[in-house]
């Protein structure tokens, strides 16, 4: 048995966190109000199980030797052990609870309707739609529009597009083939499309590469486009609105250097018709607001759309994943949309009991309502994964990130954990310390593929086993420690002993799949997207707005100005923003 230290363990006998029951009643529009978590039973029986919570992996494994197999789940392609992590079965059973207490299953039925649940933006939230296979019955039909029937035809355009990029179809202005697709975009219009193009790197087939431009930071695209070739290089300007100011900025900066590179090779003329040409051959969108697409001077037939019921973070499913079908083909895009679709029918069809996405937005409650944790680290073993958690950052803590509930009252306990990661085995050899020896709880994600996309060998030996040899070490170290008797054991003696123990009982769940395929990364999209959404239920938010990022934005325009040397907009300034103001005057050159 561990000896417990409430420093090296500070989960141990943290109280949960309780505030009063928020008053309700305001005049945001809803379907039904929240539930508040804190007030259900369950979250009494959760309390009283946190309290004084001395775990003890060890001897549970060595206890239950079923409770490998009790934990372990099957999620499509994805083999998901849980049994890892800080629970006993009550614990678990309480938190199944906590979900039907506060009526999970009832919201994802919701959203999977087509119900208005973005109540903020009176808007149904239908990313799952985007994945439907053609033919689904019965249709999709919210609103009056028959939604399958225009995912489908968008669908149809996109691959349509992309097969004609890829077989040389699609041509530049001077003739020639597309070698590079550059995708414009910011947020959702960019992390998701970026992270699955490194993802599936191995799969492209077609003599296509993609870059990425998001920041204003004009050394993005200066950098980005520093050695491409503007007759073989296609623009993708993807925005869902079409009036963010990255993008659009940085879509005209990329205009110009087109312009002006096509005009110095004498490739097009310097006047209105060739520039306009040039636009057409190497310019196409994607957004909602296809008016604002042709102002900028896209021709609508070369914009493909989506709907508002998508959002920006949930969209790389959508059109917004144009450069992927280019580079990799529409077929894959439709596996990637399949792993989506079976992940959203695992959700749709299971018992919470035995539901993985649901169980683990339970245990990240649990983590993070009950024991304290502040942040979930997500530790892909595949370099390939290289993005994966920058794109959860924006859907976890984009969605969650709230302060007050869908009816605009108070939220009633601590919402939406920092996620943060990198892949294996680089992570082991920067942050793990503070994972294994720190003082926070901090829960972890690994993720593993069985098969490697190079499998390459080091004197007769297989790198991948090597690597995932780290991945089962980490994930067992974190578990079960190393206790001062076992370090003795080894010859170590005095104050030593202390810094080479491991306390153990640092919880992880192992998401482990056959092969990083298209529909694999569907699936494990498809996964985070549930367990945020089953968060954001328990603790009464709308995960689908986004108003914390508006002040920013809104300033930014105001400061702007100020920068230019507007003596009234620097009047407006307080006074730190006006001393930044004068430092800045003084050293730009
Ligand atoms: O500022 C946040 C945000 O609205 C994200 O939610 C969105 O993904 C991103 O900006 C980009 O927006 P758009 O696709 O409309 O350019």
């Amino acid at each position: 048995m561990l000896v417990r230290d409430p420093v090296r363990e500070p989960w141990a006998s943290r109280p949960a966190i309780s505030r009063p029951s928020a008053p309700t009643g305001t005049n945001v529009a809803v379907m039904t109000a929240p539930i508040d978590a804190t007030t259900t039973p369950a979250w009494a029986e959760l309390t009283a199980a946190s309290e004084g919570f001395s775990p003890d992996l060890r001897d549970w494994f060595a206890t239950d030797p079923d409770r490998v197999r009790r934990l372990s789940l099957p999620l499509a392609d994805l083999h998901v052990d849980l049994s890892k992590n800080l629970v006993t079965d009550e614990i678990l059973a309480s938190l199944v609870r906590l979900a039907e207490q506060t009526g999970v299953a009832e919201r994802f039925a919701a959203m999977l309707s087509g119900a208005h649940i973005n109540t903020t933006e009176d808007r149904a939230v239908l990313h799952t739609a985007l994945r439907r296979p053609a033919g689904a019955s019965p249709a999709l039909v919210v609103d009056g529009q028959d939604v399958d029937a225009d995912v489908q035809s968008v669908l149809d355009a996109l691959s349509a597009f992309a097969d004609r990029v890829r077989s040389g179809g699609w041509l530049g202005v001077t003739g020639k083939k597309v070698t590079h697709v550059v995708n414009i975009g910011i947020g959702g219009s960019d992390l998701g499309p970026v992270m699955v193009y490194e993802a599936l790197k191995p799969y492209a087939d077609a003599g296509i590469q993609a870059r990425f431009v998001s920041n204003i930071d004009p050394t993005d695209l200066a950098q980005k486009t520093a050695d491409l070739d503007p007759e073989t290089t296609l623009f993708i300007v993807a925005s869902k609105t079409f009036t963010t100011l990255e993008t659009l900025t940085n879509a005209r900066l990329a205009r110009d250097w087109m312009w002006a590179g096509l005009a110095a090779s004498g490739a097009i003329g310097d006047d209105e018709q060739s520039r306009t040409d040039a636009v057409a051959h190497h310019f196409v969108a994607v957004s909602t607001a296809l008016d604002k697409v042709a102002a900028f001077g896209i021709d609508p037939s070369n914009a493909f759309g989506f709907w508002d019921w998508v959002g920006g973070r949930y969209s790389v499913d959508s059109a917004i994943g144009l450069s992927l079908a280019v580079v990799f083909g529409p077929e894959r895009f439709r596996e990637l949309l399949s792993g989506f679709h079976a992940v959203d029918e695992h959700v749709r069809t299971t018992p919470l009991a035995q539901n993985v996405p649901v169980l683990m937005g339970l245990l990240n409650v649990w983590y993070s309502n009950f024991l304290g944790a502040q942040s979930h680290a997500v530790l892909p073993y595949a370099q390939q994964l290289s993005r994966f958690a920058a794109y959860l950052q924006q859907l976890t803590m984009e969605s969650n990130g709230k302060s007050v509930r869908w009816d605009g009252s108070p939220v009633t306990t601590s919402t939406g954990e920092v996620f943060w990661g990198e892949p294996g085995t680089n992570g082991q050899h920067a942050f793990y310390q503070l994972i294994h020896q720190g003082t926070r709880l901090i829960p972890a994600d690994f993720i593993a593929f069985v098969n490697p996309a190079y499998p390459l060998q080091d004197g007769g030996r297989d790198v991948h086993g090597l690597f995932l040899a780290n991945f089962l070490a980490q994930t067992r170290a974190l578990a079960f420690g190393k206790t001062a008797e076992e370090v003795e054991a080894e010859g170590t003696t005095g104050p030593l002993v202390a810094a080479r123990t491991f306390s153990g009982n640092r919880p992880t769940t192992s998401i482990f799949a056959p092969s990083l395929t298209p529909s694999v990364l569907g699936q494990l999209i498809a996964l985070y997207e549930h367990i945020t959404f089953t968060q954001g239920v328990i603790w009464g938010i709308n995960s689908f707005d986004q108003w914390g990022v508006e002040l920013g934005k809104q300033l930014a325009l105001q400061i702007a100005p100020a920068i230019e040397g507007d003596a009234a907009a620097l009047a407006a300034q307080d006074a730190s923003t006006q001393a930044l103001l004068a430092y800045y005057r003084e050293h730009r050159k």
